[in-house]
């Protein structure tokens, strides 16, 4: 399964450090690449510099207008899933999602134009009050998977954890 993520609406300095949360959550839970907008430059750097020590090849990708990219996603198969509280629950649509094989997940960050809705194959709600787009995707990208992701292997990493009771253990590569 292929998962692409696109964030809408961030606004410009206001939004940067959530959306920078939003590319890690995408990069650590599977996904392998984020198109944005109106975004500040630097999170190119900070994720090819997370890339550089964790491993793998995660993208952040700009673009000038993010409807052409989910457009041509549908056009070439992917399913487009737009978290929403408004949206079906997830527990009642997890499995049908599970079942796709190409993803693109859409996460807002102020209000969500109307469009959206309708190109969306699935509007998706992680509950049904409002919360974050940090925490709706991570339950999302969980519920996909199963929790899989977190047995990815990230190649080339520098470094990885070994996962240990207490203290941290950290390989050196
Ligand atoms: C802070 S919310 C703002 C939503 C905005 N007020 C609207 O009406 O679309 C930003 C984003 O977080 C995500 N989000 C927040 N709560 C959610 C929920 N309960 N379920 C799914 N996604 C949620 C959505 O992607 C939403 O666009």
């Amino acid at each position: 399964m292929a998962i692409e993520v696109v964030r809408i609406g961030q606004r410009l300095v206001r939004d940067d450090r959530v959306t920078t949360h939003v590319a890690l959550v995408s990069r650590s839970f599977g996904a392998r690449r984020i198109y944005m907008t109106e975004v500040n430059p630097e999170i190119k750097d900070t994720i090819q510099k997370i890339n550089s020590t964790w491993g793998g090849d995660f993208e952040v990708v700009f673009v000038d207008n993010s409807q052409s990219i989910i457009k041509r996603r549908k056009k070439e198969g992917f399913k487009v899933v737009h978290l929403s509280m408004y949206g079906q629950s997830i527990n009642c649509i997890q499995g049908d999602i599970q079942a796709e094989s190409d993803l693109l997940i859409i996460v807002g960050a102020r209000k969500v134009p109307r469009e959206i809705y309708e190109l969306a194959d699935y509007n998706v709600g992680v509950g049904g009050q409002p919360h974050s787009e940090i925490s709706a995707l991570a339950v999302l990208l969980d519920r996909i998977q199963d929790g899989r992701q977190f047995d990815l292997e990230f190649p080339n990493a520098k470094q990885r954890i070994i996962p240990a009771k207490s203290g941290k253990n950290v390989q050196l590569r």
